[in-house]
């Protein structure tokens, strides 16, 4: 951040929502609340800072969170605070404090709010972010699994973002998990000395989010898995959820690698996943916390949730706008006649010599299927000639989206679309 005459700047990894994508974050926002009123969530606000100890106990002292990601600060009264790095450590803390105990039903809480992480800025990936984020506590139905998992499921679908997939995993209970660290050392002992730093060091720390590590994740393929681990309990669970998801008709894949980066986990973790932001590709995660409670000071209940990065999914909103509002060809030749035809080549030639994006039909189709394949190939424009119109030196210019048509001089057609093109740059094809 700088004072001087240049102005100040946002701090690195943080973003100014604009008047431009408010709409996105509303309608975002309305989604997740709708979703929870018919899911029967309640909403929940706890403060955005907490006494760091919270944070050391709940998300884990090993992880990267806690071990270099937290905002942490002496306030003057000398107590350690940190910002929130994620919502669930205080939605229980706020649960214990205020006995929110609905026994016997668990209570079913959301909230959507800022989180706070010193990571390294990249697309998608801020110091300031937001999160959509439901806490079911007080239960420890696999039902109540697949609920969380649906709900997450039905936010994406229902922002209009199709190709989301969900992974899900079992890891255990803390008893699994030390015998399954056994097994994994051993199989990561000899591969040691050819694995990345960081690997080296979480072998040490946490092995289990070894396997998590992009750099070296073609040295794992005989690595043993979590899955063979589980005891007849975790099983139990892990395949009532299963069911429970089948019921519901939601897909998933079982990625026996999914360990997530904060540690209160039991049974069920998962991730949402989604191309096209770099090299991100989970915009949304969660999983059943049954020791968290206790943890954290209060009794021993159960609890799952779910966390999903807003900014990521406000990121695959625009550009799936984006890519439907792309035209994939700007101009598509349709042709009757003989002598039309022979024009075409001519024309196509010097529209591409133009830097346009165009194509034609080879298929000696009728007028209307030509039309039809413009449309099929998402043409922004149809250019229409036939003899009829060759004979008066004119072609005729159809935009597609909005059906609207104009004759233009044969000769003017590459400048005509140039203008055009200069008063609408945004609808360029790539
Ligand atoms: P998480 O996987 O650490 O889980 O975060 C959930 C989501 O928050 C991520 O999938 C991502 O979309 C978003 N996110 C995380 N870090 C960043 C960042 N630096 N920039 C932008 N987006 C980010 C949790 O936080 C758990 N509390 C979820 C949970 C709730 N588990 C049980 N209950």
């Amino acid at each position: 951040m700088r004072g001087d005459a240049m102005g100040f700047q946002r701090p690195p990894g943080t973003q100014d929502i604009l008047p431009g994508s408010a709409g996105d974050w509303q309608l975002v926002e309305a989604t997740a609340r709708e979703l929870c009123r018919r899911f029967n969530y309640r909403e929940i606000r706890t403060p955005i800072f907490e006494a760091t100890e919270l944070f050391r106990r709940g998300v884990g002292e090993t992880t990267d969170i806690v071990e270099k990601e937290m905002y942490t600060f002496e306030d003057r009264g000398g107590r350690s605070i940190t910002l929130r790095p994620e919502g669930t450590a205080g939605v229980v803390r706020a649960y214990v404090e205020n006995k929110l105990y609905g026994e016997p039903d668990p209570a079913k809480l959301y909230y959507i709010g800022p989180m706070f992480r010193y990571e390294r800025a990249q697309a998608g990936r801020y110091r300031q972010f937001h999160q959509f984020g439901v806490e079911a506590i007080g239960s420890a139905d696999p039902a109540l699994d697949a609920e969380v998992i649906a709900l997450g499921w039905m936010f994406y679908r229902e922002i209009g973002l199709e190709g989301v997939r969900v992974e899900i995993n079992s890891v255990g209970t803390p008893a699994v998990r030390a015998a399954f660290r056994g097994r994994l050392l051993e199989f990561l002992e000899p591969l040691k000395d050819r694995l990345c730093e960081d690997c080296r060091k979480r072998m040490e720390r946490n092995p289990l989010r070894v396997l998590d590590c992009k750099v070296d994740q073609d040295k794992f393929g005989g690595a043993p898995s979590i899955l063979d681990s589980l005891d007849g309990e975790c099983r139990e669970h892990f395949e009532a959820v299963q069911g429970h998801l089948q019921a519901m008709d939601i897909p998933f894949t079982i990625n026996p690698r999914l360990v997530r980066g904060l540690d209160y986990y039991t049974h069920t973790a998962f991730e949402y996943k989604a191309e096209g932001i770099g090299a991100i590709d989970a915009i949304g995660g969660g999983g059943r916390y049954n020791g968290l409670v206790r943890e954290i000071g209060g009794p021993d209940q159960p609890g799952v949730g779910l966390g999903i990065g807003l900014e990521r999914t406000v990121l695959l909103l625009q550009k799936l706008r984006q890519d439907a509002s792309r035209a994939a060809l700007d101009v598509y030749l349709v042709s009757q006649g003989e002598a039309a035809e022979r024009e075409t080549v001519r024309l196509l030639h010097r529209l591409r010599q133009a830097g346009f994006k165009a194509d034609r039909d080879y298929a000696r189709r009728s007028m209307k299927a030509q039309l039809k394949a413009a449309d099929r190939l998402k043409a922004r424009y149809a250019a229409i000639l036939g003899d009829d119109e060759l004979s008066r030196g004119e072609i005729a210019l159809k935009e597609m989206a909005s059906g609207e048509q104009r004759t233009v001089r044969l000769e003017e057609l590459v400048h005509h679309l140039t203008e055009l093109d200069r008063s609408h740059p945004e609808t360029r094809t790539e």
